[in-house]
């Protein structure tokens, strides 16, 4: 039995803010920032919630895979910017779709977030325990930005992406392996809030993510192509046999290097980052659906997703279509 993705969908804020318009509020051009990364905008939330993002992103996944909400026996949402503390993403999704027979909660693993939650859906299915999952990666990454830090605001966007996987005898995943290495955690950051009990003294200051953008490069280059290599051999396939390479839009260069490293073209690598910037775990599902949605994706095409980020984490499955 297999994990087949039998729906996908996507919504991204209505504000879209190009790197012009930042170059007017920080001291940064459209120059740097898109030949450092790549990206020449990204939509950002005004009103939206992610809950909201996430539910139009779910109706669609559910449309095209034919079921309703309360077919659902579970949802995953990979975040860390739930709209709230309490109650979690999948939670609050649960009730805005009443998929009232669903167990809801959220993964934490950052970047690798969708593919953590693809995998833990995976591994649900395979035991037989569920069948039909809805796993969502979304973020409004916006509000844990610090705006007086021009290193990090201008790499990131919003939005939230949606896959529905239910159990298959043919197509599906095929393999995935995963990881995490705690110890090198300090190199992306976002501290949490202060402890302010009445027994301890603790300044009430907003918590701000934090990133050492070269030691992230060099952990995005070493780790990800490895994680490919080694699932695509544990499905048995070699790298020419892959038809797309869906990996998390942080950085074009990074992008350039995974292809280069693994001898595939880049026209296996679609990109959806110069539109969107880097939205963590919507990414891979916002450009799977949009890859989907533009026919790019045949009955029977090998398609690899990777997702790597804060942790450390990183994940890569090899599915067919
Ligand atoms: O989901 C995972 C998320 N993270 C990543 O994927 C990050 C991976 N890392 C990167 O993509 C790159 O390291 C960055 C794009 C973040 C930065 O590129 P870099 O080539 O490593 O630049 P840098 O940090 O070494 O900064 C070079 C210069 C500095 O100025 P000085 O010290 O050389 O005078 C920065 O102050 O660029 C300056 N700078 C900027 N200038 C204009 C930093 N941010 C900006 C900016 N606009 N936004």
């Amino acid at each position: 039995m297999k994990t087949r993705i039998c729906g996908t969908g996507s919504a991204l804020p209505k504000r879209v803010v190009s790197n012009e318009d930042l170059s007017k509020i920080m001291d940064t051009s459209d120059e740097w920032i898109k030949s450092r990364t790549g990206i020449a905008a990204r939509h950002l939330a005004t009103d939206e919630t992610l809950a909201g993002l996430s539910a139009a992103a779910a109706l669609q996944a559910l449309e095209e895979a034919g079921i309703c909400a309360k077919d659902l026996d579970m949802i995953l949402a990979g975040t860390i910017s739930a709209d709230n503390i309490l109650p979690s993403l999948a939670c609050e999704l649960q009730r805005e779709l009443g998929a009232v027979h669903a167990v809801a909660f959220d993964i934490n693993a950052a970047c690798a977030g969708f593919l953590f939650a693809l995998q833990t859906a995976d591994a649900y299915i395979r035991s037989g325990q569920y069948r039909n999952i809805l796993v969502v990666g979304g973020e409004i990454l916006s509000k844990l930005m610090d705006w007086n830090d021009r290193s990090t605001c201008v790499l990131f966007g919003d939005g939230a992406g949606a896959a529905v996987v239910c159990p298959d005898e043919n197509c599906g995943i095929l393999s995935s392996v995963q990881g995490s290495d705690g110890a090198k955690g300090g190199v992306l950051s976002c501290c949490g809030r202060k402890n302010n009990n009445p027994y301890v003294k603790n300044s009430i200051k907003l918590p701000f993510v934090s990133m050492d953008g070269q030691e992230v490069y060099k952990f995005a280059v070493r780790t990800v192509p490895k994680a490919i290599t080694d699932t695509v051999e544990k499905a048995g396939l070699a790298i020419s046999d892959i038809d797309l390479f869906l990996i998390h839009q942080a950085n074009i260069r990074i992008i350039e290097s995974v292809s280069k490293r693994l001898k595939a073209p880049m026209e296996k690598f679609p990109t959806n980052l110069a539109f969107c910037g880097n939205i963590s775990a919507g990414s891979v599902p916002i450009l799977l659906d949009d890859v989907n949605r533009r026919g790019l994706l045949h009955k029977g095409d090998k398609i690899v997703l990777a997702g790597f980020g804060a942790g450390l984490t990183w994940g890569a499955s090899v599915l067919v279509w």
